[in-house]
């Protein structure tokens, strides 16, 4: 797979001290790229930060996304602006709940202006960080990217003002190519447990390397779809990064990323006890309200038209995470 595609460019990575986006900044500049990042540090973390910082092809911009005028402030002082990935988002279902206007300012508002404001300056790829959030609660599995629409009941704000972004940032039509990366549940290192809401797969990791007995909340048997976090940048960078210029309308669109596998999260607790050389010790919670029975994504669409296709398994993914969480513990 080819992710170094296209000349060297000026990419903005917004969200830039967050899981995802750390990871994409590193990728970026380990490509040869200009780094321009942006954060403002809601829910992302400088150390974050820290492998690249002083790199000299990265920028950083304690900055909102929510602000006006803010890709031609930075056109303005970095030069033309190849890519934009916009990743910074509110990323807490339960937030967005409790505060969906600000959810939808953030995750919808912001990320309508930011598209306007690329393609009037000529940017050339925006990729969005949708999210599997946006199918809302559906029976039929594999989802396949048409499953969300008009009609889906979304379970929070945050579903929704995903799937509004994602929508408008597909259907632009010009010599922009805007691409929405439909992503299913990410994992892997500097993805911070220490929320209850945070990714499961960190929650679990972070007990098992602490000895402390795994939570699962309902009977277990619920699947989520796994995808490694290299996988992903993988996938932004296929969508980001390229140049075929007469393509534009095959490659605009939303793709679901993930790894197209269902894994009941009572597996995945066994796993992770089995990985880090642990007796089973499992509990059980009451089920979350608002939590999705199952999730696995179809990821045809992405490997017929990006060539993506997921490299690392689960059981690898785990342990990198692992030797993560006991480096960083
Ligand atoms: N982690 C997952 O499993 C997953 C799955 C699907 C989609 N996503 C999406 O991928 C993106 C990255 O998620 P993540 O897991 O890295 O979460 P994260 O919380 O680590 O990253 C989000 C970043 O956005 C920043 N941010 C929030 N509001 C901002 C604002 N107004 N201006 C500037 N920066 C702001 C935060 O400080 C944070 O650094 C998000 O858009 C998220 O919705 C994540």
């Amino acid at each position: 797979m080819d992710k170094g595609q296209g000349p060297l460019t000026t990419c903005v990575v917004t969200g830039a001290a967050g899981f995802v986006g750390s990871h994409l900044c590193e990728r970026l500049l380990s490509l040869g790229h200009t780094v321009v990042g942006v954060d403002n540090f809601f829910s992302g973390r400088p150390e974050n930060l820290k492998t690249f910082a002083s790199h000299p092809r990265f920028f950083f911009h304690e900055r909102s996304v929510t602000e006006t005028g803010l890709l031609t402030a930075l056109k303005d002082q970095h030069g033309p602006v190849f890519a934009v990935f916009h990743l910074a988002a509110i990323v807490s279902v339960p937030y967005s709940l409790e505060r969906p206007e600000e959810t939808f300012l953030v995750n919808t508002q912001a990320t309508l202006l930011l598209l306007e404001e690329a393609e009037v300056l000529g940017v050339r790829n925006f990729v969005f960080a949708g999210s599997a959030a946006e199918y809302g609660d559906r029976d039929r599995m594999p989802l396949t990217e048409a499953d969300a629409n008009e009609e889906t009941r979304w379970l929070s704000p945050y579903g929704e003002a995903k799937y509004r972004a994602s929508v408008a940032v597909a259907s632009r039509r010009g010599s922009l190519c805007g691409v929405s990366l439909r992503c299913f549940n990410i994992y892997g290192p500097r993805q911070d447990p220490s929320s209850p809401y945070s990714g499961v797969i960190s929650r679990f990791v972070n007990m098992a390397v602490a000895q402390r007995p795994l939570t699962i909340f309902g009977d277990g048997l619920q699947t989520r779809d796994f995808v490694f976090v290299s996988d992903v940048v993988d996938a932004y960078c296929l969508a980001g990064l390229r140049d075929d210029k007469d393509d534009i309308k095959r490659t605009s669109g939303v793709f679901n990323v993930g790894s197209g596998r269902a894994t009941s999260i009572v597996n995945l607790a066994r796993l992770i006890c089995r990985l880090t050389h642990r007796p089973e010790s499992i509990t059980f919670g009451p089920e979350r309200p608002g939590d999705i029975r199952h999730s696995t994504a179809n990821i045809e669409a992405i490997t017929r038209v990006l060539q993506w296709k997921p490299r690392i398994g689960l059981k690898d993914g785990l342990t990198r995470t692992i030797q993560w969480m006991r480096g960083s513990g």
